[in-house]
């Protein structure tokens, strides 16, 4: 029966409608009820462990404790889990437009809040990515930052008073169109981000990364963050 038709004998009729189409026949009589539509397997991302943080971990006592990144892991894996989660909810997304609307609808919900998850769970990937190290700047990096801002200590202060003035986030973000790099704000998970830019660098400066060590002494934990800065893993992630 049709509707016992296998995944792959569904993919292999599809496939069919082209070539239909091809010698003028009518797509009507190809197409499949949407019960029988071939679905998409989400793709899923990694949810990051203990092991993703032990870096970072090794650098307890020099600025940001291990309890702080024990318990911002969590926080981590919680924006992979609802991105995995989202993920799995667009691959059944009932996609009949007279579903959308732009003040409240299931697709809005999935669409909007994805942003936010998968932008927090790349935002976090950059961050323990690049802690854990002797924050002793060289490469192609330290090379970029004096292009755009003159000094090393001119771009740490922009760096620093950009922490200062954002609500959640500060990237380093290579620009392809204009090949240099530039301090960006974000306020959240996924405000501000700029086209075509390789995000290199980025500081997590919400209130999780630091309270348990300097409370709300944020500007502390930006000099110690600088101290731990892994600038091999920054320039491993220019482009080549
Ligand atoms: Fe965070």
């Amino acid at each position: 029966m049709r509707n016992e038709l296998s995944r792959r004998d569904l993919i292999v009729i599809g496939g069919t409608v082209g070539l239909g189409l091809a010698v003028g026949q009518t797509a009507n009589a190809f197409v499949l009820s949407p019960e029988n539509q071939p679905k998409m397997e989400p793709k899923l991302v990694t949810v990051p462990t203990e092991a993703d943080i032990a870096k970072a971990l090794k650098t307890d006592g020099r600025g940001i404790s291990a309890a702080t990144h024990k318990a911002h892991l969590t926080l981590w894996q919680g924006y992979a889990n609802k991105t995995n989660e989202i993920r799995k909810a667009l691959a059944e997304l009932d996609t009949d437009p007279a579903k959308g609307n732009q003040i409240y609808s299931v697709t809005r919900s999935l669409k909007v809040n994805y942003a936010f998850a998968y932008g927090g769970l790349i935002n976090h990937n950059v961050y323990f990515d690049t802690l854990g190290g002797e924050g002793v700047i060289g490469g192609d990096a330290e090379a970029l930052i004096k292009e755009a801002y003159g000094t090393v200590e001119k771009w740490k202060a922009d760096w620093k008073i950009t922490g200062l003035s954002s609500r959640g986030w500060v990237y380093l973000g290579y620009d392809h169109d204009e090949k240099r790099v530039f301090n960006y704000a974000g306020d959240a998970q996924d405000t501000f981000p700029a086209w075509n830019n390789t995000l290199i660098l980025a500081m997590d400066v919400y209130e999780h990364a630091y309270y348990l060590d300097y409370q709300t002494a944020r500007a502390k934990y930006v000099d110690a963050y600088f101290g731990l800065v892994d600038w091999d893993a920054v320039n491993a992630r220019l482009p080549k």
